[in-house]
């Protein structure tokens, strides 16, 4: 055992999480910082006419207010921000509620607080458009997304349809939701003789600093962004926000150094959200649930001022084998803030309709919902005809089957009981595709055998700090202890944004690379092994060696299809009388390429599986028609699971090794156990209820009945 890959080494940032001391970017202490509080936006849309700073300006402590007519311009940004089209601070214009329309800094938090609340903002409004579903006629198509083109069809679903012998179709929902890390965003800027310090709770520092010199027309070189800790990110921390910009500017305006803390209330307006969707899905299917054809078409809910689409299509072709298929993709902007990617954004949400539609199939055809996905199990990629990397779907449906006891499950829905209680199965698969982001990382031994590891990426509480030292003591054959790490920061080895589950396929390689080249290093120096590093620093007449490292994803559109997948059961109980659907258990079963340790590996399914809970039955961000305003301004108007509502969670892994997806073997798996779940529970539900809901989340209204 010396902590290497494969091994279930304890999280590293445990004791620093649990005892108080790690430091999260508003904990970092900054002497003489100022504080700046955001006056958020009361209207969704609407024109500034007046702003009447009188008595904010009075308050004590006040050392500056920023409004659209003093707030320098800042320079265009083309690198990712929620709000491509609107700066903060620019003009008058009011895209929607909580765009920040004056930042208050003063010496105190409270005098800041208090400061900004005197700031008194007049509004000319104008009609506004929030409500999803009633301006879902205005919904435009969205072919591409980040260069992804999310449209994708083959053969001629209206035929199959038309020739089918059993057909399901539905109309399905999925509701806004918001990210909720416990840590609220923050940025902490400096400006000092020309150069930015920031510490800001970010996932992407390369990418922060990128859109700071743009947006403040600075050397990059001159920015610096780091952030060892993160309290929860799920995608709100992977975009530019506008109170980054802030912050980065009036530090330097005031050439002091700005703290700038989001409230609880702010995080429902300023961090993005999952967008509401409703889709369509068609199955056409032989009697014998053979699909001939599968169509899925998206609309999602978009804002005026940025270009998130929701694309939850985009890995149904991965799915099924099916001769025809299409999807669609279409936006309705709307007068709210802008929508990002949430943890399992795409197939995540997609998969709640196409994978209830399929039960809704095999229960038309009297198929068992497992035996229907073995019919349609896809060999290749669909459409393509490309193989896939290493796919083992069906040793997941086979293991999660036996592990969960599937074959125990009764056909008929409303026909398992325990005591009082409604019991259903329900199943489901999960399918993701995998984003690969350019990496680099360091790597350097000491002559007292410390290997420090450095990368730009982040742990955002998937385990990366755990794993990449085991990388590194892997290449270098020592262990693991022996191994330190720094990361998040932009003065070490850049990576891409820690998100859409890269960064061990990303960072993780980067640091193997640096790894094996430094132990080349040592070898050319006369290492044959561990033992003999020290010997080859003092033959070098060196205190320390350094190796650099670096991977990037090839794009070669011949290669194998990369997608990681799983199968997903679930039993759900409920009272007749009081139908509060409840999950009493799950079994997972994932192959995500080989996994790097199993402890963070489980952990983060785990986390998945109750994000799905959430999904299915809990998390809604009510939006206010008639305010143009999401409801929920803290945790008390947001349901989300809490331990009462998780049950036991089996969630295992199907390895294998997947030399095409990273020469790790890995694929991601931050996102994985968040697909699949959401409805399976659903499944379940009808299983237990015969009440189909085709609807998330479901409350207990849906089966009000049952
Ligand atoms: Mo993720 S939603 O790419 O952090």
């Amino acid at each position: 055992m010396n902590g290497g890959i494969g091994e279930a080494v304890s999280r590293r940032d445990g004791p620093a999480k649990v005892t108080g001391g790690a430091l999260y970017a508003a904990d970092t202490p900054l002497a003489g910082a100022l504080h700046a509080v955001i006056v958020p936006a009361t209207r969704p849309r609407a024109r500034i006419i007046a702003i009447d700073l009188a008595h904010a300006a009075a308050a004590p402590g006040v050392v500056a207010i920023f409004t659209h007519r003093n707030t320098p311009a800042f320079g265009p940004v083309t690198v990712v921000l929620a709000e491509d089209s609107l700066p903060p601070l620019q003009d008058d214009r009011v895209a929607y509620e909580g765009q920040p329309v004056a930042l208050v800094v003063a010496e105190t938090l409270e005098q800041a607080t208090e400061a900004a609340r005197l700031v008194s903002v007049s509004y000319r409004d104008e009609p506004f458009r929030a409500d999803f579903l009633a301006e879902i006629e205005h919904a435009e198509p969205v072919p591409a997304f980040f260069g992804l083109p999310l449209d994708t069809a083959w053969g001629d679903v209206a035929a199959a349809w038309a020739e089918a012998e059993a057909r399901i179709e539905g109309t399905y929902l999925t509701a806004d939701r918001h990210h909720n890390p416990i840590e609220p965003a923050a940025t902490l800027a400096v400006w000092r003789d020309g150069q930015l310090d920031v510490f800001d709770a970010t996932q992407g520092v390369s990418e922060e600093r990128e859109a700071l010199a743009q947006a403040l027309q600075l050397e990059p070189a001159r920015i610096r962004i780091r952030n060892e800790f993160i309290g929860g990110g799920f995608g709100a921390k992977g975009w530019g926000l506008p109170h980054q910009l802030l912050a980065a500017m009036a530090a330097r305006e005031l050439e002091r150094p700005v703290k700038l803390v989001l409230t609880r209330a702010q995080s429902y307006t300023a961090h993005g959200y999952q967008p509401a969707t409703r889709q369509t899905v068609r199955l056409s299917a032989r009697a014998d649930g053979t699909l001939t054809g599968l169509s899925h078409d998206v609309v999602a809910a978009g804002s005026s001022i940025g270009t998130y689409i929701e694309a939850a299509g985009w890995e149904t072709h991965a799915l099924y084998a099916t001769p025809s298929f299409s999807t669609s993709h279409r936006r309705v902007r709307l007068d709210r803030g802008s929508p990002s990617a949430m943890r399992a954004p795409f197939s995540g949400v997609g998969l709640v309709p196409v994978e209830i539609a399929m039960d809704e199939l095999a229960d038309e055809l009297g198929l068992d919902p497992l035996e229907l996905r073995l019919r349609n199990y896809a060999e290749n990629e669909p459409g393509s005809g490309r193989p896939f990397s290493a796919k083992a779907l069906r040793a997941c449906y086979e293991e999660g089957a036996a592990r969960f006891g599937w074959a125990g499950r009764a056909a008929a829905p409303r026909s398992m009981r325990d005591g009082r209680e409604l019991v259903g199965y329900g199943m489901a698969t999960a399918v993701r595709g995998e984003f690969r982001f350019p990496a680099s990382a360091r790597a350097t031994i000491d002559r007292s055998g410390v290997v420090l590891v450095e990368t730009g990426a982040h742990d955002v509480g998937q385990g990366l700090s755990t794993i990449l030292p085991q990388i590194a003591a892997d290449a270098l054959a020592v262990p693991v202890d022996a191994v330190r790490l720094a990361i998040a920061d932009t003065a070490l080895p850049s990576v891409s944004f820690t998100g859409g589950s890269s960064t061990t396929m990303g960072a993780g390689s980067a640091v193997q690379a640096a790894a094996a080249a430094l132990r080349e290093k040592l070898a050319a120096a006369g290492a044959n092994g561990p033992e003999g590093y020290a010997g080859a620093l003092a033959a070098l007449g060196v205190e320390r060696l350094a190796a650099e490292g670096a991977w990037a994803p090839e794009e070669d559109p011949s290669a194998p299809a990369l997608f990681s997948f799983g199968a997903v059961f679930a039993e759900v109980r409920v009272d007749p009388e009081i139908p509060v659907p409840r999950v009493s258990r799950v079994v997972g079963v994932y192959d995500a390429g080989r996994i790097i340790n199993p402890r963070t590996a489980r952990s983060q399914m785990t986390g998945g599986i109750i994000w799905g809970i959430g999904q299915a039955l809990l998390e809604r961000s009510e939006m206010d028609p008639g305010l143009g305003r999401f409801l929920a301004k803290n945790l008390s108007g947001y349901l989300v699971p809490v331990n009462a509502d998780v049950p036991e969670i089996d969630a295992r892994f199907v390895e294998s090794f997947d030399g095409h997806a990273s020469p790790l073997g890995a694929r991601g798996i931050g996102e994985l156990g968040a697909i699949g779940i959401g409805a399976a529970i659903a499944n379940a539900v009808f299983h237990a209820t015969g009440i189909r809901v085709r609807e998330v989340p479901i409350r207990p209204e849906h089966l009000l009945g049952a």
